[in-house]
């Protein structure tokens, strides 16, 4: 018998309303536009204001409008994950709200952390149920509400993240195309360099975590860029040798946006024409879990069955991947 291939069949994305702009920046931190466009390409982020809302509201909305262009009933989904590390709450996981808000109701759903490479980790997780035939339809969405962890007077942070979700549909392939491969990685070792100390079991919330500031992103800028430049474009070279692919051979490559930087060190290591990779940073900066559904989703229409296409991530933990897709349908033919 053949085996089952599981390929992505639809993707859908949402960002809120408020913008970020970096002139907004420069009125709160000791920053000016010119620095932040050329140390990281952001111009602009969007944030989700609203009180109560958490990151749970963008997944939903993301998997809504994904369920919609579909054509599929909720109680059609057999499984949701989600990957983000800005849960509404400790528990229960964002997966079960963001179930729970749409009426998917009886099917498992629960969370991923592995901050910005989540949305690689939970695509090779979905991808198994799918061929190992156990469900026939998962929803895989990245979603971070990323301002709800930074701190809005350390210049060297605030200037990078921003919030938004992404979701894709997994489903059985009807023909060769697929996701055919994930690599995974990750380095524990990580931690010292980027983390959020407090509000977890080893620090839990207290008064004295709260005034010196320990419930907001940690992150060593330089340390960090070092690391990610060498393991996303190390990654990204490592699948394509893997398969025998070469620059040519790829239609686009899916960055993770953390830095402009960072992705184009990336292109150069893969020999990638610079007009192969996707790129929207510039509008909506570090959205972790959420950046590559995103990027897939404004490119959607941009993209051709059987189009070689290569996503990489690199985050917290440490944790980076790879995956290697064969886009499965003709994003063009869509109606908006
Ligand atoms: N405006 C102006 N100057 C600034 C700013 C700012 N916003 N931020 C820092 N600077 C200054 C620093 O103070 C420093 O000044 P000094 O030389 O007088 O000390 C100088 O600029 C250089 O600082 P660096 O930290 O060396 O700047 P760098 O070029 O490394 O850029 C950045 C910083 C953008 C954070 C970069 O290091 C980076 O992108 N790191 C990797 C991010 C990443 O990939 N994270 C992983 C994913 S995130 C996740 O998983 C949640």
């Amino acid at each position: 018998m053949k085996k089952i291939q599981a390929s992505i069949t639809g993707v859908h994305g949402y960002v809120p309303d408020d913008i970020l702009s970096n002139a907004d920046l420069e009125k709160m931190v000791d920053t000016n536009d010119e620095w932040i466009r050329s140390r990281t390409g952001v111009s602009e982020r969007r944030i989700l204001k609203g009180k109560g809302l958490g990151t749970s509201h963008l997944g939903t909305k993301a998997v809504e409008g994904l369920l919609q262009k579909t054509n599929t009933n909720p109680s059609e989904v057999d499984l949701l994950i989600c990957a983000t590390v800005t849960g509404d709450y400790q528990f229960p996981a964002t997966a079960n709200l963001i179930c729970g808000n749409l009426d998917i109701i009886n099917t498992p759903s629960f969370d991923i952390g592995a901050a910005c490479s989540g949305f690689l980790y939970a695509l090779s997780v979905g991808k198994q149920f799918i061929e190992a035939g156990t469900y026939r339809k998962v929803v895989i969405v990245g979603a971070d509400k990323m301002s709800s962890i930074t701190d809005y007077t350390d210049r060297s942070t605030c200037i990078l993240f921003g919030d938004a979700a992404g979701a894709v549909l997994l489903e059985a392939s009807k023909d060769d195309c697929g996701i055919k491969d994930v690599l995974l990685r990750s380095d524990g070792r990580g931690f010292k360099h980027l983390h959020l100390k407090a509000g977890g079991s080893a620090y839990p919330a207290s008064i004295e975590t709260v005034s010196n500031q320990e419930h907001y992103l940690y992150q060593e800028g330089k340390a960090v860029f070092k690391v990610a430049v060498r393991s996303m474009a190390d990654i990204s070279r490592e699948i394509m040798d893997k398969h025998g692919l070469t620059g040519e051979d790829i239609a686009w490559l899916v960055p993770h946006q953390a830095n402009k930087r960072i992705i184009d060190a990336t292109a150069r290591r893969m020999d990638l024409d610079p007009n192969k990779v996707m790129l929207n940073i510039h509008k909506y900066g570090n959205t972790t879990a959420a950046t590559i559904p995103l990027c897939l989703w404004e490119w959607e229409n941009q993209l051709n069955k059987y189009d070689n296409i290569i996503l990489a991530a690199f985050g917290g933990g440490f944790t980076w991947g790879s995956a290697y897709i064969q886009w499965a349908y003709d994003g063009g033919n869509l109606i908006a």
